[in-house]
């Protein structure tokens, strides 16, 4: 059966979660539309809360005042979310802020030596379990920093930001590969002083950044599964409204075209200086891709749909430089080797990547999601490829970022 119809999805996470921690930072009421629905940006705005940051939600609009943070008085659960802990633990150290950080099993065996080597440099005391949570950040007298990240990470580089705001001169990172955008992107819309070309400098705030309002656009991420399953399914034809089109964020729909599938992006307009668009994917015969590691960050979150995607190829996918597949949710290149593999596909997994030798038909199974959000969301659609659905051990966990997925599934499939 093949899928149609119009839809609009939720709001993109990490605008979110960025939206909520920028507005902290200005001296008024910011409102933020179109919020993720997910569990972890509820996870940042509690935490927000917990150092005195209050917001309060209706529907999908948050009203939240800035300016006053205190210590909080427990420690700050960020639940699955890296986004928030790292985030959080360089805006709080801007703010001279001292805070414990803990996680779910998840978040607790996640490297977090990326952000305390920076931070440290900056003048940040840290305690942790060896470079993973629980970690303490005790921040004083923060100095600006020059620093290339070893990790191609949007999440380490927006934490160097967050605390150069609240340092003594100038803080400059240095990228070997483009990461996301966003905390850059925002911040220059809301007055901070500062600038990207080859590097990207900000300077201390002398005044608080300005208030806004903001509708955040459809998530990329998101759309990346139904995209994936109107290019698989033969006949197929979507329309995905209001889509977050910042060039870091779509190359899964450059990849679903390379791979021959019916892609446009129209109606393209900026708006709090991101690019939104309405994205058309439609049914074509798909062939296998190379990608390498200067594409893995802008498809860093669509690698476990590529994988399904490439399954139902005419020829192999190979994908090298993703090793940091291996520090997400989960053990992401092997929940996908495994799940794959039991789907009968022939996979070949290596240390920073997969190759994926399509030829052999899918079967329904029973998928180890690990707990993992993306793992749930793209083994569902894989399962709807196959005579009949795959079973997850874990449903819920997809609540994490798009809790309306399955509604929105059941709604393009009749
Ligand atoms: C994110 C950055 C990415 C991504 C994550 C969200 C962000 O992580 O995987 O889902 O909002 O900055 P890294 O930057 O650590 O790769």
């Amino acid at each position: 059966m093949p899928i149609k119809g119009v839809i609009n999805l939720p709001g993109d996470k990490s605008i979110s979660h960025r939206g909520l921690m920028l507005a902290s930072l200005t001296e008024g009421v910011c409102i933020i539309h179109n919020i993720s629905t997910g569990e972890d940006v509820e996870t940042t705005r509690n935490c927000l809360a917990q150092c005195g940051i209050v917001s309060s939600k209706e529907n999908a609009t948050v009203r939240i005042s800035g300016g006053l943070f205190n210590t909080p008085n427990k420690a700050l659960d960020c639940g699955n979310s890296g986004t928030t802990v790292r985030l959080l633990a360089g805006l709080l150290s801007g703010r001279g802020i001292s805070a414990k950080f803990i996680g779910d099993n998840s978040l607790t065996q996640r490297p977090m030596n990326r952000i305390i080597d920076p931070l440290t440099k900056m003048g940040v005391t840290f305690k942790s379990n060896n470079g993973f949570l629980p970690i303490t950040i005790s921040p004083s007298n923060l100095k600006g920093i020059s620093y290339s990240p070893q990790v191609a990470s949007a999440q380490v580089k927006s934490a160097i930001l967050l605390a150069g705001l609240g340092a003594e001169g100038e803080t400059v990172v240095v990228e070997k590969i483009k990461t996301r955008d966003h905390t850059e992107l925002m911040l220059a819309e809301m007055g901070a002083y500062i600038t990207k070309d080859e590097k990207i400098s900000v300077k201390p705030m002398n005044k608080p950044l300005q208030t806004f309002e903001l509708t955040v656009p459809g998530d990329p991420s998101s759309a990346a599964f139904f995209g994936a399953l109107a290019a698989m399914l033969p006949n197929s034809d979507i329309i995905i409204n209001n889509i977050l089109a910042n060039p870091m964020r779509i190359g899964f729909f450059s990849v679903l075209k390379k791979m021959g599938a019916g892609f446009e992006l129209k109606n393209m307009s900026k708006k709090y200086g991101e690019w939104i668009g309405d994205i058309h994917i439609y049914s074509k015969p798909l062939n296998g891709i190379d990608i390498t590691k200067e594409t893995v960050p802008s498809i860093i979150d669509e690698l476990p749909i590529i994988a399904v995607l490439a399954s139902q190829a005419d020829s192999p996918t190979t994908v090298c430089g993703a090793e940091e597949l291996r520090f997400k949710e989960s053990d992401r290149i092997n929940a996908i080797c495994l799940n794959l593999t039991n789907m009968g596909c022939e996979v070949i997994e290596r240390q920073d990547g997969f190759i994926i030798n399509p030829g052999n038909s899918l079967c329904h199974t029973n998928i180890k999601t690990f707990g993992d959000h993306r793992i749930a969301m793209a083994f569902t659609i894989a399962g709807l490829i196959t005579p009949k659905r795959n079973i997850l051990d874990d449903e819920n966990c997809i609540n994490i970022s798009f809790p309306g997925f399955n509604a929105i599934l059941d709604k393009v499939m009749r």
